[in-house]
């Protein structure tokens, strides 16, 4: 029975409660929101970003071309330009299947061209069955200029190809092909299905850019003094200006990110959608299944410094340094930032905070307005944890950002999870949570715990679901809210509780007490009682058996295995090619029908094919 008190005022519940969480996993940016069609467009892939590249990744080259790395290059950011030969072409294969392009819309392409003689390129689009727009005639001569022509698809077609054809000798970078209808219309802009998905949520703020993506080379310097060519940590200067002169570079899910969609289109995007932006900076310890801190105070310094700057980028005056910068890109307001992370799932709390600290002392200096949140490490319970919260409430900090992936039971469990923290402490950030799987139950039980996040809205003041989106042909993680190819994407049940969430935000708690236990009945027994779940994490396709052979679920929420330790309970061998681990069980029984009781199970789990690259 459930006792609803309406007279009571319980804890005001934010607008911002209920947020997203973008991070450039899964392509959710280059090949996802990003809406470039054209993949390796500067042909700077290379294999710091992933063993398999090359700088004419995504390219077919007919007749003689090479990628040049010298100094005859566009700038200096952008090392890698095409020396494309007189009568040769190149041919780009887009992203998924191909070019995606709908009968009837406008593309925008352009290329950074330089040619000793006059050259005329023909740029054409095509697909198996022919063109699918008017071909394009552009004359080039001389020094490194833009070009641009626009096409009219003439069909719709998702397997297109681009290709630039050129009399003379020329070289080429920069090769790009928009599609005019981008979200809001905007030049340099965001896919509009899945950018329109993500705004339907109406979320209360947008965290980004990671994740383990921020941890990027985190440890090491970045300046120009170092070179472009290396492997760089994830640096929000990097990220904004001209796209041509955005040094691309390795993400740490194992591609390269161009840094098209960067701090200003995250920023332009949170301002269009109505979210607050909430940007995460790197602390020089990393995380991520790595143990790693830096001591190189200068190194420390300059990070602390670009942290200030990117404050300023966001909220400065046009009269301002960095303000100025935002206001020649075309935003001269400002985006009204008011919270900033440090840092991600550090596993060394203690050097994590003292790095923190001083982060927090240099931004509460300058801009005592913003509330600057810290973290707890990976893990929803543990010494690590355990640590970086006391740390962190002896030290006053306002926010601390929690992670946890679980099942769906633990999520059906730990309704309670926040009734017991501590008032008088750090309010919580949960910046990434999801049960593993994208089923039904898994969205069924991310919504009972929901309540209890909302019932503690007093402490708990935003929340995330994590990874949003995921590009189906290239994934590193599952689940992931909203998923996608070329040309289609499509919503989880997840997504579905999400956007029940963040469109019905109350404006308070109406305190209750429920009494009884809710009755765990038919198909959701398939996931009651799994104890493996954190054990299972580093496998795809999954299948659960129970001792007597039956099978409970199959799944395949895995991840990449390259990444991922094999930790927990029980113990692992390969038996018949497959990963199998076993020894994990207590009793053996099934739940049937109206048994209110929770079992462990006599399980087995096994991996059919080992994830990763
Ligand atoms: O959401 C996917 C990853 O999960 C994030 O990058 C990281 O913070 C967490 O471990």
């Amino acid at each position: 029975a459930i006792t609803v008190n309406p007279a009571a005022r319980g804890a005001k519940i934010d607008d911002t409660m209920y947020g997203v969480f973008f991070e450039d996993i899964n392509w959710a940016a280059d090949g996802g929101l990003y809406a470039e069609l054209v993949q390796n467009r500067s042909f700077e892939y290379s294999t710091a970003d992933n063993r398999a590249y090359t700088p004419l990744t995504s390219w077919t080259v007919d007749g003689t071309a090479q990628v040049v790395n010298d100094a005859g290059r566009l700038n200096e950011r952008n090392r890698n330009y095409l020396s494309l030969g007189a009568g040769s072409a190149v041919t780009n294969a887009g992203y998924n299947t191909g070019v995606h392009v709908e009968e009837g819309k406008k593309y925008d392409f352009s290329v950074w061209a330089r040619a000793d003689r006059r050259t005329a390129l023909t740029v054409t689009l095509q697909d198996a069955d022919g063109t699918l727009a008017e071909a394009r005639r552009v004359a080039v001569k001389g020094g490194w200029a833009k070009y641009r022509v626009s096409f009219k698809a003439t069909r719709t077609s998702s397997d297109g190809r681009l290709t630039v054809a050129s009399a003379d000798a020329v070289a080429l970078d920069e090769v790009s092909l928009f599609p005019r209808d981008t979200y809001k219309g905007h030049r340099n802009g965001l896919r509009k299905d899945l950018a329109e998905k993500i705004a339907a949520l109406k979320p209360g703020f947008v965290r980004f850019p990671g994740g383990c993506l921020v941890n990027t080379g985190s440890m090491q310097d970045y300046s120009e003094a170092s070179g472009w060519e290396r492997k760089r940590s994830y640096q929000w200067k990097d990220t904004i200006g001209p796209v041509e002169q955005r040094a691309t570079n390795a993400n740490f899910w194992g591609y390269n990110q161009s840094y098209g969609l960067g701090y200003y289109e995250y920023f332009q995007f949170s301002e269009d959608i109505g979210a607050m932006p909430l940007p995460v900076v790197p602390a020089l310890v990393t995380g991520c299944g790595q143990n790693k801190a830096t001591d190189d105070e200068a190194l420390l310094q300059r990070h602390i410094q670009d942290t200030l700057d990117l404050i300023e980028f966001a909220n400065g005056p046009v009269t301002s340094t960095w303000g100025k910068k935002r206001a020649q890109m075309g935003h001269p307001k400002p985006f009204h930032l008011t919270h900033l992370g440090v840092g991600n799932e550090e596993n060394l709390p203690n050097e994590f905070f003292a790095r923190f600290q001083k982060f927090r002392a240099a931004i509460e200096a300058k801009y005592p307005d913003i509330q600057v949140i810290s973290n707890s490490g990976p893990d929803d319970t543990g010494a690590t944890f355990d640590t970086a919260w006391k740390l962190n409430r002896e030290a006053d900090v306002d926010m601390v950002d929690e992670h946890y992936y679980n099942s769906p039971q633990w999520f059906l469990q730990n309704n309670d999870r926040y009734d017991s923290y501590d008032r008088g402490g750090p309010k919580v950030f949960l910046g990434e949570y999801a049960s593993q799987g994208n089923a039904f139950k898994n969205a069924l039980s991310e919504a009972a715990f929901m309540t209890g996040l909302e019932r503690n809205a007093d402490i708990v003041k935003l929340a995330s679901y994590a990874p949003l989106l995921a590009n189906e042909d290239y994934v590193q993680w599952r689940p992931d809210m909203i998923w996608f190819n070329n040309h289609a994407s499509w919503n989880s049940a997840s997504y579905e509780t999400q956007k029940l969430f963040m469109n019905n935000v109350g404006d308070r708690v109406v305190p209750s007490t429920a009494t009884g236990t809710p009755a765990l009945t038919g198909p959701i027994t398939g996931a009651v009682g799994l104890s493996t779940w954190a054990t299972t994490a580093a496998y795809d396709d999954v299948s659960v058996t129970s001792a007597d052979g039956s099978s409970l679920f199959t799944d395949d929420f895995g991840q990449d295995a390259s990444k991922w330790n094999h930790t927990g309970a029980g113990s692992w061998s390969v038996q018949d090619g497959q990963y199998v681990q076993s020894d994990v069980a207590a009793e053996n029984t099934m739940v049937t029908a109206g048994d209110t009781a929770w079992h462990d199970y006599d399980l087995k789990v096994k991996a059919t094919k080992k994830s990763g690259k």
